[in-house]
Order: structure tokens, then C-alpha cells, then sequence
């Protein structure tokens, strides 16, 4: 690593993240189903059909994985609770079991000096709910909050942070409009209506974790740099579609009660109806955002249907998920998120890059390269308070299963043994505290 703590400010936050699904093993302590679950059941959804079952089988080692996490001197762990294994119906009865586990592993947290940071949805859907509608479904805000109200009763006490949805573009759109993610549907009524509800969800996943006393409550968006493939007015015109998609829809929603025009444009026919009324639930005061951050897209014009735009393949360095690498986009989304909720402390709550091997130079390097960015962001006086890596483990990684190794520790996933990789010792190194 080209850096070292004292490069950053006082209290300038280290993390590292994981999600339930990816790492846990949801076939064990009593989860029920979710729409992950049926997805990759289903040929074609996911890389050799692979799902969650056993995952990195986090859930039995518990101990073995926070040791990794406070060995590697990070200051938070941001990790996510599943709300089919809290309530395996999605409503009603609680899986005391479940709930153990997480309360466990807060203390198991605190004991070894970590902050736990939580996210409470992380894209499992529990099965019952997806087959009544679910993120289509306005009912959502309702069984949301019944189990945010559970999650809160039990961990909100000692949790750090928290914030309610990871990601509301993977949540909505590549999941109902692109169809890649669970629930799989390539619909605009349906992407529109889970575009609002997410947002909705989130606001009332806030007033209830307030009602609870708790404090440090932040959203977690991703953010994808729209690049137009030349410099044609179509080109222009494309990205400026997928940029208000992709990174404004959900930042106009939080913090300026709108949507923007772009994307309402295409979507404002299927959006709920009295969907403006629902702003000032969505709107409630936040303590921190959150940017996750891996790359960016090229775009060119389609001459189709609205929204009009098609990915195209870029010139940039790619990682071994085919995503180019292009930190410069990292330091723009920390100035969008700024301008948009300018009084809030902003996190960069993931990055990192899918590599195969131990000896991750690559890794090291993008890491480099993406805190550089935080780096220059700082100097000019924005308000970065701290950085997480995605991940800690090699994990799940959704559709494309096993094969795509974001972890800075290495899962053999025949034996399950961990070992920690070369990023992972330099950023422990980097990470001492003095
Ligand atoms: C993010 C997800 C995370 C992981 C990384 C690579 O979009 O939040 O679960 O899949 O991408």
C-alpha cells in the first residue's frame, strides 16, 4: 500500500464489508426462503446454478472470520443481517436462533474493538414476500418496517451505524428492468414501482430505527461514472439517461424530494400512483452517506425504445469481473454526493475488485489508486470519513457464483479454510495504529 493511517485524518474510519446471502450459508439455523434461493435455482440466472447454501459457512465460523476482521486492524465491520433468517416467513414468527446469531456477532464485534456497521437489507428477499409482489408491492414499506422494528428491538443498542438498503439500483433496476438479479424481470412498471418503494422502505426503515433511539443512520447508493461512447449529441444524450437512472434518481429522492427529469421521463407512466406525496417519508434527515464505488460504464445510443442506452465495451484496464478500473470516477461521485447532501459525512462504504490468486498486486494497487482519490477529495475539504473494502472474504458473488474473488482473504470453497492474501497483510500493515 502507498499509505498509512497517519495519512488520513484523526478518526478516519477502515472497514471492511460483507453481506449475509454471499457469506453466511443460508441453508443452515432455520432461514427460510428467499428469491435468491429460487433464482439461481432456475438455469441460465446464475454461473453453474450456484446459490448460498453454504456459502463461505460464515455462520459456523463466526469467531474465526471477526478474528480476520480486528487482526487486520480495520475500525469497522459492515455486515448484514438477512431478514429470511430473522423471519423466515418475511412476517409474523422471529427465528430466535437468528437473531442469537447477530446478537452474537455484535458482541463478538464490540469484544474485539470493531464498530459494527449494519445494513439490513442486503437483497434476500424471503419468498413469501416476492410472491406476493415484492418490491412491486407498496405493501413492502409495512413488512419493511415490522422487521427493521425487529432487527432494531434487539441489536440497535450497540450497533454503530446502520442504514436500511444496500444499493437501490441493484434492488430496482437490475433486477426488474435488466432482469440480472432476483427477482429476474425485465419490466418498466415493475423496475418503476421498485425504484419508489425501495426509496420509500428506506425512509421508513429510518423513522422506526429513530423511534428506537438510534442515531448514526446513513443510505448506502452505488454510483457508476456515465461515460458516452463518443462524442455524438446521441452518445451525450444516452449517458445522461443512465446517469439519471444509475446515480440522481436515488440522490433526488433522499435529499431533494424529486426525481429527475431524464429518468422521469421513461418512467413517470409507471411510477405509484401519488408517488410525490411519499417524498417527505423518503426525505427523513440522514447522519452520513455511503458511496459504493467500482467503476464505470461506456455508453452508446440504441436509436430504440426508451431508456435508449447500451453498454459498450471500453479501452480501460478491466478486472476479472470485465469492469474497466477508473478511480477518477470515485473522486466525481464524492463531489455529486456533496453537492447533494452537503452537510453529511460521506463514506466510501464499498470498493475493492475481483482478482483470481494469493499474491493480489492488482488489488493492492487498485486500493491504492481508489483511496488516492479519497486522498485528493480530502485535501480539498470534503467530508470523507472513512473507507470500506469489499471484501473480506472471497464470497458469493450473485450471478456469477463462486468464480469472482473480491476477498482480501482467500476461501478455499472445497475445505473452507481462509488464508489471508497479500492485500490483506499490507493493508493490516498500512492500518497499524501507532
Ligand atoms: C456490490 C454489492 C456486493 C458485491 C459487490 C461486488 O454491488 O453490494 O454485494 O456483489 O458489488
Amino acid at each position: 500500500m502507498n499509505f498509512t493511517r497517519q495519512d488520513f485524518p484523526e478518526g478516519f474510519q477502515f472497514g471492511v464489508a460483507t453481506s449475509a446471502y454471499q457469506i453466511e450459508g443460508h441453508g443452515v439455523g432455520g432461514a427460510g426462503q428467499t428469491h435468491w434461493d429460487s433464482f439461481a435455482a432456475t438455469p441460465g440466472n446464475v454461473a453453474k446454478g450456484e446459490n448460498g447454501a453454504t456459502a463461505c459457512d460464515h455462520y459456523h465460523r463466526m469467531d474465526e472470520d471477526l478474528d480476520l476482521v480486528a487482526g487486520g486492524n480495520f475500525d469497522v465491520y459492515r455486515f448484514s443481517t438477512s431478514w429470511a433468517r430473522i423471519m423466515p416467513e418475511g412476517r409474523g414468527p422471529v427465528n430466535q436462533q437468528g437473531l442469537d446469531f447477530y446478537d452474537r456477532l455484535v458482541d463478538g464485534l464490540l469484544e474485539r474493538g470493531v464498530k459494527p456497521a449494519l445494513t439490513l437489507y442486503h437483497w434476500e428477499l424471503p419468498s413469501p414476500l416476492a410472491d406476493a409482489g415484492g418490491w412491486c408491492n407498496r405493501a413492502m414499506a409495512d413488512w419493511f418496517a415490522d422487521y427493521v422494528d425487529v432487527v432494531a428491538g434487539r441489536l440497535g443498542d450497540r450497533v454503530w451505524s446502520a442504514a436500511p438498503i444496500n444499493e437501490p439500483w441493484c434492488v430496482a433496476w437490475l433486477s426488474h428492468f435488466e432482469g440480472h438479479h432476483a427477482p429476474g424481470l425485465r419490466d418498466i412498471r415493475a423496475a418503476a414501482r421498485a425504484m419508489h418503494h425501495v426509496l420509500l422502505c428506506h425512509g421508513r426503515a429510518i423513522e422506526v430505527m429513530r423511534s428506537h433511539g438510534m442515531g448514526n443512520l446513513g443510505a448506502v447508493c452505488n454510483f457508476e461514472y456515465a461515460q458516452p461512447v463518443d462524442d455524438s449529441p446521441a452518445a451525450h444524450r444516452a449517458a445522461r439517461t443512465f446517469d439519471a437512472i444509475y446515480n440522481r434518481f436515488f440522490l433526488g429522492g433522499l435529499f431533494r424530494g424529486a426525481y429527475p427529469q431524464a429518468a422521469l421521463e421513461g418512467l413517470a407512466p409507471h411510477l405509484p400512483d401519488g408517488w410525490e406525496r411519499d417524498f417527505a417519508t423518503i426525505g427523513q434527515p440522514l447522519d452520513w452517506l455511503g458511496l459504493n464505488y467500482y467503476t464505470r460504464k461506456v455508453i452508446g445510443p440504441t436509436g430504440g425504445a426508451w431508456p435508449g442506452y447500451a453498454y459498450q465495451d471500453g479501452p480501460l484496464p478491466k478486472t476479472d469481473m470485465g469492469w474497466e478500473i477508473y478511480p477518477d470516477g470515485l473522486g466525481h461521485f464524492l463531489r455529486l454526493a456533496h453537492e447533494h447532501a452537503p452537510d453529511l459525512p460521506l463514506y466510501v462504504t464499498e470498493n475493492g475488485m475481483a482478482a483470481p490468486g494469493i499474491r493480489d498486486e492488482d488489488r493492492i494497487a487498485y486500493v491504492d489508486a481508489h483511496l488516492a482519490q479519497v486522498r485528493a477529495a480530502l485535501a480539498k475539504g470534503l467530508p470523507v470519513a472513512g473507507y470500506y473494502l469489499w471484501s473480506l472474504l472471497d464470497n458469493y458473488e450473485w450471478a456469477l457464483g463462486y468464480d469472482k474473488r473480491f476477498g482480501l482473504v482467500h476461501v478455499d470453497f472445497e475445505t473452507l479454510d481462509r488464508r489471508p492474501k497479500l492485500s490483506y497483510e499490507r493493508l493490516k500493515l498500512a492500518l497499524t495504529r501507532p
